[in-house]
């Protein structure tokens, strides 16, 4: 028997467009992952542009990322873990399925809100004067090790939510 909430999803996604990874994810679960791990090597590359002192690059590649991927929070990921999620925390935490997508969750919230804050902190001023940074090395580097551990995560629950591991 497959483990449940493997089987669960797998039912639901019938009924939605079937995935392109051959697993019983739904297309747009397929399409999210090949983003999100599209947007961690972008946030990696624009790093490299930073140590290459390509500041004006880097600013652009490290802002659109942060961008896009709140785009995709915000249409997929919130959505989805409003449904599938939310409604069983913390009564169900005890399950791999909803503790993986919940820590997921949490560090990913944590990873964007700090990409948003040094891409305005450093290329805007907009924020007052005591919110801006002293420390961009510190900010930049914490964000992108938070960033990377919350994509892990995404990828964990992608593996626990739809491919079966034990058939
Ligand atoms: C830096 C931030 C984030 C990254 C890199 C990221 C990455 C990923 C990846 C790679 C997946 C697997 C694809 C999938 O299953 O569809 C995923 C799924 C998911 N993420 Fe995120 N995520 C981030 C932020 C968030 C936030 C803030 C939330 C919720 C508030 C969230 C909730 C979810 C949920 C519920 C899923 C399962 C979606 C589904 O398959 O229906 N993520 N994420």
């Amino acid at each position: 028997m497959p483990p449940q909430g493997v089987s669960i999803i797998a039912e639901k996604s019938h009924t939605m467009s079937a995935g392109f990874l051959g697993t019983a994810a739904p297309a747009s679960a397929d399409l999210m992952l090949l983003l999100e791990v599209v947007i961690g090597i972008g946030l990696l590359l624009g790093a490299v542009l930073a140590r290459k002192k390509r500041y004006r690059a880097h600013a652009w590649c490290q802002s659109s990322v942060v961008l896009l991927n709140g785009v995709l929070i915000a249409v997929a990921m919130i959505p989805s873990f409003h449904e599938r999620v939310q409604p069983k925390v913390p009564e169900k935490l005890d399950r791999s399925f909803y503790a993986l997508a919940t820590a997921h969750a949490t560090l990913g919230s944590l990873a964007e809100a700090g990409g948003l804050y040094v891409a305005l902190a450093a290329g805007t001023n907009l924020l007052p004067e005591r919110l801006r940074l002293t420390n961009y090395k510190v900010w930049m580097r914490s964000v992108l090790i938070l960033w990377w551990l919350a994509l892990l995560l995404g990828l964990a629950t992608y593996i626990r939510w739809y491919v079966s591991l034990f058939r």
